[in-house]
């Protein structure tokens, strides 16, 4: 796969921590706002499709759509995450409200990774309070090396 840089990969540590969360606590249904080329849902995917789980994740880059469907189908992971190409945000809300008596208190997804833009993390935060079950995870990317642009999701949190 291209460079870590080029495509604002997560690192191999963040790498290991998010594989390793995602292997104690099973979540069946993953969430990532910020696909990229699909690196780091092709390292989730990689654990998640052991257990049978699912990842959706977001990107509004066209060609990074592409580019990350075609990493994500060599690697046999078509059938474990599906990349939904648009704006972060309005995809989240076409979550909700979540539909009556099905899914209340189970919530859409049990995991949620946030990797996209760092000013829009607390209203992604807001979405994912409501898309999420009790005892549900969060996880977010570069909170020490984009600290001073997280203070409104640092708040939230
Ligand atoms: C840091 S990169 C994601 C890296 C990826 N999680 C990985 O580690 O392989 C952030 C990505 O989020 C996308 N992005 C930023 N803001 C977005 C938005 N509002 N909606 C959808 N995608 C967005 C960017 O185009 C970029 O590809």
């Amino acid at each position: 796969m291209e460079s870590q840089k080029k495509y604002w990969n997560i690192d191999p540590a963040s790498g290991a921590l998010l594989q390793s969360l995602i292997h104690t606590h099973k979540p069946q249904n993953i969430l990532e706002v910020g696909t990229s080329n699909g690196y780091s849902a092709i390292l989730m995917g990689n654990v998640a499709k052991s257990y049978g789980g699912h990842i959706k994740t977001i990107e509004f880059f066209g060609e990074r759509v592409q580019l990350a469907r075609e990493n994500i189908q060599k690697e046999e992971l078509s059938e474990t995450i599906e990349v939904l190409q648009g704006d972060a945000l309005e995809i989240l809300s076409r979550f909700l409200p979540l539909p009556e008596g099905e899914l209340e208190g189970v919530g859409v997804f049990d995991f949620i990774f946030l990797d996209a833009a760092k000013e829009e993390h607390a209203d992604y935060f807001k979405f994912a309070m409501q898309l999420m079950p009790l005892g549900g995870i969060i996880v977010a990317d570069n909170t020490i090396s984009h600290k001073n642009k997280l203070s409104e999701f640092f708040e939230k949190v």
